[in-house]
């Protein structure tokens, strides 16, 4: 995989994918962690005095935020503090006369490129590269800069394509991405796995790749108390909830998991719903358990505190209402001086919300779906793209 160190691209024509697919509120698109470092990145191609087109997605068909990305153009022009112009049709003439007329240093952003339907095909690269969109603009590029890791299990056209008609780099949060969470993957050998959120599905399989190295798992969250559930515990009115909305779907691979690396697991000893903190067992009936308790919280920092490494990887509890426990779980892992890693979509904007500085930690992924497949032991397509 080519890196854009020593590379010079001034004067460059860049095509610079990145995952600005941001959440939106109230039609408008959010500068979160993401947004800031895309900022980073376009400014850092710019301020090289590349011609950066950005391309990116927003949302996906039939979901309320699919929607165009000149909002996003119009913020990322404020916070440049320069003109980044829109260019709003796949077809016609539009891109290539932006592209001739850019000077060294513009930027210019080019529509959701999920309108495009072709863009939403999984395929191979090799097929990808006969789309007619990625045919037809490859010739207006220099350079394919993919700077998309949250992106990149997609085998889209956008992710995959431009590798085999371009000169392709992988982009400085890319390879951020990739070096820490190779570290974590691969390199771990005693470390913690802090592990929450509401998709337990999401987790098994990050617990299976890494059960081996790591000296512990803590579960909180969902999956926390789909663990007490699977082990023959009462959760009440919460199990009847996990149970409807089907977030039990692994709970035998995790209790297998459970049961073969007993040793290595804490779960939850007690839990706070509204009305305070309860023992496992004794929570009140028609009561909603809504984070870790305080007990299980103590047990959780102590641990943090001394662990070589910390992956944490979802929230602890319902934290926008109830952010206790995942609180003081963050805290412990940003006072961690060993090797810390955060990942997830929520997980990132925890670090803001609690009043961290995203430097308190070795990592904090913008990844939500690419980074638990990454740490799940898959490959994802769009590194293998950019590596081969
Ligand atoms: C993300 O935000 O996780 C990425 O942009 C991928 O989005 P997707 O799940 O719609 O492919
Ligand atoms: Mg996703």
């Amino acid at each position: 995989m080519k890196s854009l160190d020593n590379v010079g691209i001034e004067g460059k024509r860049v095509l610079l994918r990145t995952d600005l697919n941001l959440p939106i509120e109230d039609g408008d698109p959010q500068k979160t962690v993401r947004f800031d470092r895309y900022q980073d990145t376009i400014e850092e191609l710019s301020e090289k005095g590349a011609k950066v087109v950005v391309v990116a997605h927003q949302g996906r068909p039939a979901r309320k935020d699919f929607l165009s990305l000149e909002k996003h153009s119009e913020i990322l022009s404020e916070s440049l503090n320069q003109d980044v112009s829109f260019v709003p049709s796949f077809f016609g003439p539009e891109l290539g006369e932006t592209v001739a007329g850019m000077q060294n240093g513009d930027v210019a952003m080019l529509e959701n490129i999920r309108f495009l339907s072709e863009e939403l095909q999984n395929a191979s690269p090799e097929l990808h590269a006969h789309d007619f969109f990625v045919e037809r603009i490859s010739q207006y590029f220099d350079m394919y800069v993919d700077d998309a890791f949250s992106a990149a299990h997609r085998s889209h056209g956008s992710m995959v394509g431009f590798t085999e008609t371009l000169d392709s780099y992988a982009g400085p949060i890319m390879r951020k991405e990739l070096d820490s969470c190779s570290k974590i993957r691969e390199e771990f050998d005693s470390g913690l796995l802090v592990l929450g959120g509401e998709k337990p599905s999401d987790l098994v399989g990050i617990i299976e790749e890494m059960i081996e190295s790591v000296d512990g798992v803590l579960l909180g969250g969902i999956p926390g108390e789909l663990a007490l559930i699977a082990e023959g515990e009462d959760l009440g009115e919460k199990q009847s909830w996990i149970e409807e909305k089907g977030l039990d779907s692994k709970k035998h691979e995790l209790l297998e998991l459970i049961e073969e690396h007993e040793e290595k697991f804490m779960l939850p000893e007690d839990v706070a719903t509204d009305s305070g903190n309860y023992e496992i067992g004794e929570v009140p009936d028609g009561e909603m358990t809504w984070d870790i308790g305080e007990k299980t919280t103590e047990k959780f920092t102590e641990e943090i505190s001394s662990a070589e490494a910390v992956m944490m990887k979802g929230p602890m509890g319902a934290f926008e209402e109830h952010p206790d426990g995942t609180k003081q779980i963050v805290n412990a892992i940003a006072e961690n001086n060993g090797f810390t890693v955060l990942g997830g979509g929520h997980t990132s904007s925890l670090v803001q919300r609690f009043g961290h500085d995203l430097e308190e930690f070795s990592h904090v992924s913008i990844a939500g779906g690419a980074f638990v497949r990454y740490m799940s032991g898959e490959n994802l397509p769009a590194v293998e793209a950019l590596e081969n």
